[in-house]
């Protein structure tokens, strides 16, 4: 069986006023159907525990002699490690688990990360499950036979383990019966949903136990301008080239690669934002102010950037000079004067306070707020706790700042306003604006001690200019 209720509800939405009586009786049938469903069909927190383990083949079983090629790209992609990954790992038995249990606000969370992270073991009831070197079943993270038994959503937008999980002989793919090779272990259905980017958005859209939207990488994708030309996730992160798709199957000119490369590789981080800086003159004169304009445009990302674990994520532009003796001049951000911009200009404050709830330590005073140099402009949006504090604890968030991201095909100006010091040396001087891009900010990195590729700096890209310097 397959459903896809989303968009009933939408349209009810966008009903006339004259309609709207004949479309309350339809609502309230609709609504007991949806109910029903629900019932018959458990989603989000209510699927805990509905399943066991045996319901699903391990990827092992599907990938070692069938799907070879799938499985090896899947085991190369953060899909497979969703669980066991050192970060993630350290965030949830270290911070999540033990906030979950000192705040009633936030107790559903010691299960609720598992239905994204381990959709198998929060659907087995095991909760928390066995730390990764146990080697449990847990350790299969977001695996090929969940995807493939996922059979719709409920409700009208796709966000918090919102799927539906069917397992058993039946995989859902992207072709009929017909079309594919069949398959000597296991049935097969054409499934209109799990090629949408709603399927994705079931995991890649989260909101925090204080209704806030802390993961919208979906509602981005469908606010810009790729959605409706026919861009889905799929597109970008599992491309479609030609490959056999399983060792007795069918080569397909157009199969999909379950590639799903994002934060973790720094190829397609590259080249994410594009840079050109100019002056406003060629020649200056030392104790003179010269203005240089940085255009950067995103040419690359469906959704914002960062997207995802923007509450974890920075990206930074750095601007440098070097005159003719190699000495350097930093070149802080011009400031633009809007509401909040304190958060995209770098600085020395302390934030993350909020992890002394789960270390215990109420007098926690936090760690810098990042440590890129000061007056740098950061392309982010803050993530606050009750108290108004910067977070990195995306469940504990009450509210959001300002959203100073690059948007999907946005074109941001940036300027910088410098004067040329007196003890510049004449001659030729090089201005470079360098964008980077970290996962994790480094100070909360090393106080949790998470392994340094973790905050490790990844070039996005750059770009140089030159003024001539007079004597
Ligand atoms: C037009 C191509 C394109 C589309 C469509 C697209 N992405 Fe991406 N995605 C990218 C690129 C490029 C990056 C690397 C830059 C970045 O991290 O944002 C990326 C990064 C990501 C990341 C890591 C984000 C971060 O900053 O940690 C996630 C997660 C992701 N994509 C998921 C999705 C999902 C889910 C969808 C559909 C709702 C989607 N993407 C649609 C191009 C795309
Ligand atoms: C995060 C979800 C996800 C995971 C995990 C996943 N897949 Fe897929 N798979 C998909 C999607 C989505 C498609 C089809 C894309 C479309 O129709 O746009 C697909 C397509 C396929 C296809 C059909 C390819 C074709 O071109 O006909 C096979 C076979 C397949 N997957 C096997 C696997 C195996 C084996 C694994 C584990 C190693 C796996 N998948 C893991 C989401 C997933
Ligand atoms: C069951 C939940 C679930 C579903 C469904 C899901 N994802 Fe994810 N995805 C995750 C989790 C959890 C992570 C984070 C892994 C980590 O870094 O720990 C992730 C990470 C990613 C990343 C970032 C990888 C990186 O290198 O940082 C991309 C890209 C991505 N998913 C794409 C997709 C696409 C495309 C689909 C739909 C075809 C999809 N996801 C469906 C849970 C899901
Ligand atoms: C609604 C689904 C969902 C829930 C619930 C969820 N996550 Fe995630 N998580 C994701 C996705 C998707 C990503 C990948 C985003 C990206 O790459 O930017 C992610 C990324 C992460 C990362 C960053 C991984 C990295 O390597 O950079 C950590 C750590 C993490 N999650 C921990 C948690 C914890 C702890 C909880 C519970 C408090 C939780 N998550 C709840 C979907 C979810």
């Amino acid at each position: 069986m397959q459903f896809w209720i989303g968009k009933s509800l939408s349209e009810l939405k966008a009903a006339s006023l004259t309609s709207r009586l004949i479309a309350l009786a339809t609502l309230a049938a609709f609504v007991f159907f949806s109910l029903a469903l629900a019932e018959e069909f458990p989603t989000g927190s209510e699927a805990e525990g509905t399943r066991s383990y045996d319901d699903f083949d391990t990827p092992a079983y599907c990938g070692s002699s069938c799907h070879t090629d799938f499985y090896q790209q899947w085991k190369q992609a953060m899909m497979s490690q969703a669980y066991t990954h050192h970060w993630d790992e350290i965030e949830y038995f270290e911070l999540a688990v033990p906030h979950a249990k000192r705040d009633e606000k936030v107790a559903e969370v010691e299960a609720g990360c598992n239905g994204c992270h381990t959709p198998l073991a929060f659907l087995a009831g095991d909760v928390p499950p066995p730390r990764p070197e146990e080697g449990s079943r847990a350790n299969e993270s977001v695996s090929c036979d969940f995807c493939h038994t996922v059979t719709g959503f409920v409700g009208d937008t796709p966000y918090n383990f919102n799927w539906v999980s069917e397992p058993g002989d039946v995989k859902y793919g992207p072709r009929t019966k017909e079309e594919a090779t069949e398959s000597p272990n296991h049935e097969m259905a054409k499934s209109d949903f799990i090629n949408t980017a709603e399927f994705c958005g079931t995991c890649h859209n989260e909101k925090s136990p204080y209704d806030i939207w802390v993961k919208s990488t979906h509602l981005e994708l469908i606010e810009g301008p790729y959605y409706e030309e026919g861009y889905v996730c799929q597109t970008c992160h599992m491309t479609q080239g030609k490959l056999r798709s399983a060792s007795m199957g069918n080569t397909y000119d157009d199969s999909w690669m379950h590639l799903f490369h994002g934060a973790h590789d720094p190829g397609k981080i590259a080249g994410t934002v594009e840079l050109r800086i100019n002056p406003d003159l060629n020649e200056v004169v030392p104790g003179e102010p010269v203005k240089f304009t940085l255009i950067l445009f995103n040419q690359k990302t469906g959704h914002k950037f960062p997207s995802g674990s923007v509450e974890d994520r920075i990206v930074w532009v750095h601007v440098e000079a070097r005159d003719a003796d190699g000495s350097i001049y930093h070149l802080p951000v011009d400031k633009k004067g809007f509401e909040g911009e304190e958060y995209t200009i770098a600085s020395d404050v302390l934030a993350y306070q909020d992890m002394g709830i789960a270390l215990d330590d109420p007098d926690f005073e936090g760690v810098r707020r990042e440590d890129v140099p000061i007056g740098d402009r950061i392309f982010r949006m803050p993530y606050f706790d009750p108290q108004g504090r910067m977070t990195i604890q995306q469940w504990n968030t009450a509210s959001l700042g300002v959203d100073y991201r690059m948007g999907p095909r946005e074109t941001k100006v940036e300027t910088y306003t410098f004067e040329v010091p007196f003890e510049a040396a004449p001659g030729e001087m090089t201005v470079t604006a360098t964008m980077n891009y970290r996962k994790l900010v480094k100070p909360v990195a090393d106080f949790l001690e998470v392994p340094e590729e973790e905050s490790e700096i990844i070039l996005v890209n750059e770009h140089s200019t030159t003024v001539e310097v007079l004597p």
